[in-house]
């Protein structure tokens, strides 16, 4: 009896900070910014992810995230998508069956200036979703990030 309240004790501790931990990581993620912008202006890592971007996305998903007849619109996307979906998506590809039109999001697990930057090319992206940054290539914070000749 004695015992069994004791194991019931450390069960509730346990779960309670189990509870704890997760609300805390949660609050983390929803408040952090992937991306620096100041005065319309963004870090270089941001501004390597709309390089990124332009590089390997763009020919289907179009200039600056915004989408195109062929694939969707990403702005868009990550009004609800989370980074983990985003990047596994990226990394996975998908096929969209059961169209008229097969859309093919191929697997970029192979490509390096892509998988090495995702985290650029998510930051660009989220900063476009967000609407803190518009459309066209944008302008590098220089200053603080990148010294004087950023
Ligand atoms: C060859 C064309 C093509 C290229 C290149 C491409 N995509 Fe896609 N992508 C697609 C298509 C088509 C879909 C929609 C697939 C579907 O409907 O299942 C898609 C879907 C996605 C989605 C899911 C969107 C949603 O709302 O569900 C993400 C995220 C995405 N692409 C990111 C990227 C990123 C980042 C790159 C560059 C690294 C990229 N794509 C390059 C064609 C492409």
């Amino acid at each position: 009896m004695i015992l069994g309240l004791r194991g019931r004790c450390v069960g509730l501790a346990l779960l309670s900070l189990a509870v704890g931990v997760s609300a805390a990581a949660a609050d983390q993620g929803q408040n952090q910014k992937p991306y620096i912008v100041k005065d319309g202006k963004v870090d270089k890592n941001t501004y390597n992810g709309w390089r990124r971007y332009t590089e390997s996305c763009m020919r289907c998903h179009g200039p600056d995230g915004s989408g195109s007849s062929y694939a969707p619109d990403l702005t868009q996307s990550l009004k609800t998508m989370s980074e983990d979906t985003f990047k596994s998506t990226v990394m996975g590809g998908r096929v969209n069956v059961g169209q008229a039109n097969e859309n093919v999001m191929p697997s970029f697990a192979e490509v390096e200036d892509v998988t090495m930057y995702l985290d650029d090319i998510y930051a660009y992206l989220k900063a476009r979703s967000d609407g803190v940054i518009g459309r066209g290539r944008p302008q590098k914070l220089t200053a603080m990030n990148e010294g004087p000749h950023g």
